[in-house]
């Protein structure tokens, strides 16, 4: 029998805000799986919370960080380091744009809103990639989630396609160049799920409905099932696999109508 076992690998996740987060459930997924856990989170407003959720899972290393200065992610890193040595995993599960840009007409795009939805959700992952890849003396894994408005027009997502289309090429890149180093990078793209930034999308509702009545398996599917393919994604199951968007989405991505 196949059985993943992350233990004595040390594993941080970013963009847990509440207990709906995708990287909470990845997160519990690594923890269970016997990974050493460190859970890094955006600012001060949202600790007690991520405390509190730390805390069921027993040894957590917390550490805040807002990945908008390259200084803090650098902070984070080194902070890691001090406490866990090496890395094996690291999960990226941040996204952020302005309301006014994820409404209304994406011809109205702003250049302050572009570059804001583009740093947090897209480039972020560089310098996490970056800081995080010298820490991974053995090897490791690296994720991030993305989702399909990178491909096709997703109403109400507007620049958070351009983001995500973004994300998923630096995937690519960041595979190619960090391949030698063991290092393998991949994206799970689920189909939409309940959370704080999925609430922020206009239309999210009906969304969520087109694609359980669309997809193949006739249904939306859980921050539980997205976090299983993150955890095949993070551990040596899935060793021979780098630059990939993987769809956690019940099939909804085949479907022409
Ligand atoms: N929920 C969905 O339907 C869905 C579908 C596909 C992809 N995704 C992606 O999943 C990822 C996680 O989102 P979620 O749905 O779990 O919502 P969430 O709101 O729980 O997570 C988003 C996280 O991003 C963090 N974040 C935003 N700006 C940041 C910054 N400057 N520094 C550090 N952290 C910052 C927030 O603190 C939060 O923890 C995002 O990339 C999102 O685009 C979500």
């Amino acid at each position: 029998m196949y059985t993943i076992d992350l233990s004595g690998k040390s594993a941080i996740v970013f963009g847990v805000a509440n207990h709906r987060s995708i990287a909470w459930a990845i997160a519990q997924q690594l923890h269970q799986a016997g990974a050493r856990l460190a859970i890094a989170y955006q600012n001060e407003r949202l600790r007690d919370a991520v405390e509190g959720l730390a805390k069921t899972l027993g040894d957590v290393l917390l550490l805040e960080c807002d990945v908008s200065s390259d200084e803090n992610v650098a902070a984070t890193f080194s902070q890691a380091k001090e406490r866990m040595g090496s890395l094996g995993v690291v999960v990226h599960s941040i996204a952020f744009a302005q309301r006014e840009d994820m409404e209304g007409r994406f011809v109205d795009t702003g250049r302050e809103g572009f570059r804001i939805a583009l740093e947090t959700s897209a480039y972020s992952l560089v310098p996490i990639a970056r800081y995080a890849a010298p820490l991974m003396v053995e090897g490791g894994s690296i994720i991030t989630i993305t989702f399909q408005a990178s491909e096709r027009v997703y109403p109400g997502y507007n620049v958070m396609g351009v983001a995500k289309a973004a994300l998923e090429n630096e995937v690519r890149l960041l595979a190619a160049e960090l391949g030698p180093q063991n290092i393998r990078v991949n994206a799970v793209s689920p189909g939409p799920v309940n959370t704080l930034a999925a609430r922020g999308i206009h239309g999210f509702t009906e969304m969520r409905r087109v694609h359980a009545e669309r997809a193949p398996l006739k249904r939306n599917v859980t921050q539980e099932e997205v976090a299983r393919t993150a955890l095949f994604l993070c551990s040596d199951m899935s060793s021979g696999v780098t630059g990939a968007v993987v769809p956690v989405d019940a099939g909804y991505h085949i479907m022409g109508v």
